[in-house]
């Protein structure tokens, strides 16, 4: 971790918890948790939650020690004939950030990379923070193509975003093959993606990729957190089961806080 990037750690709740109560009180919980810890936390509960969850933590905040909103997705038109769908203007009324191209969603919903690089520049123009996913799947991985997938799918990504500097974007590097399974990768592989997502940032954008953090997903919990915190290019995680756990997901949050140093 760089001390000159404030760590982040948000926690992807994906179609958790069973009830709306559940998710108040997993906020309500996570905000105490985090509370003056030096670094950005967010949650992202499902979409119908959104506003409920804000209202319950007494809205979201992006500043260090407080605890911001995620949604998990976006549609990037405002408004429209988009059945079932999302705009980033209603998201962006209650929440602060927003996870885009998530593995699962590309998986299950056909998100392709042009359909991510849309919504990236759609979330920063409604001054929504985007978190870009990326990574390859175990196949891609056993044929050595995690290279090639992160650089596809990063440079689509960011395809449409005007200039990196100052947009928010946040990368998560999240390898499809950790993701639920409890086989994290190492904290070597992590660095390596992370070294190479900067490394393409920096071409088109030397400062504006120094601002972006990088994160680690998949099967990241309190136990191998410290791993990914203490590579120079990671700079906090994005969490899926372990964020349904309160204390989980703040311990995470204090590793993240201790790595900076
Ligand atoms: P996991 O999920 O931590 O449960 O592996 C990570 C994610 O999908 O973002």
């Amino acid at each position: 971790m760089n001390p000159s990037r404030p760590p982040l750690v948000a926690g992807n709740w994906k179609m958790h918890p069973a009830s709306v109560e559940l998710a108040v009180s997993l906020a309500v919980n996570v905000r105490d948790a985090v509370a003056g810890l030096a670094a950005r936390s967010v949650v992202c509960p499902p979409t119908i939650w959104l506003s409920t969850v804000a209202a319950a933590i007494g809205g979201g905040s992006t500043e260090p020690g407080r605890l911001a909103i995620g949604a998990q997705t976006v549609h990037a038109e405002e408004a429209g004939p988009y059945t079932g769908e999302t705009s980033p203007l209603m998201v962006a009324e209650v929440a602060q950030y927003v996870i885009l191209g998530h593995s699962e969603r590309r998986q299950n919903d056909n998100e392709t990379d042009a359909a991510v690089a849309t919504k990236v520049a759609s979330a920063v123009v409604h001054r929504l923070v985007p978190i870009a996913a990326i990574g390859e799947r175990a196949d891609e991985r056993r044929a050595g193509l995690t290279a090639t997938v992160i650089e596809r799918q990063l440079r689509a990504a960011i395809s449409r975003l005007p200039r990196i500097a100052g947009s928010g974007l946040v990368v998560a590097y999240e390898p499809v093959w950790a993701i639920g399974t409890g086989d994290a990768a190492s904290g070597e592989d992590a660095q390596a993606a992370a070294a190479q997502i900067r490394s393409i940032l920096a071409e088109s954008d030397p400062g504006g990729a120094a601002e972006v953090a990088i994160l680690y997903g998949g099967s990241c919990t309190p136990d191998n957190a410290a791993e990914f915190f203490a590579e120079p290019d990671v700079d906090g995680a994005l969490v899926g089961g372990a964020s349904l756990d309160a204390a989980s997901f703040a311990q995470i949050v204090q590793l993240a806080v201790e790595a900076r140093g």
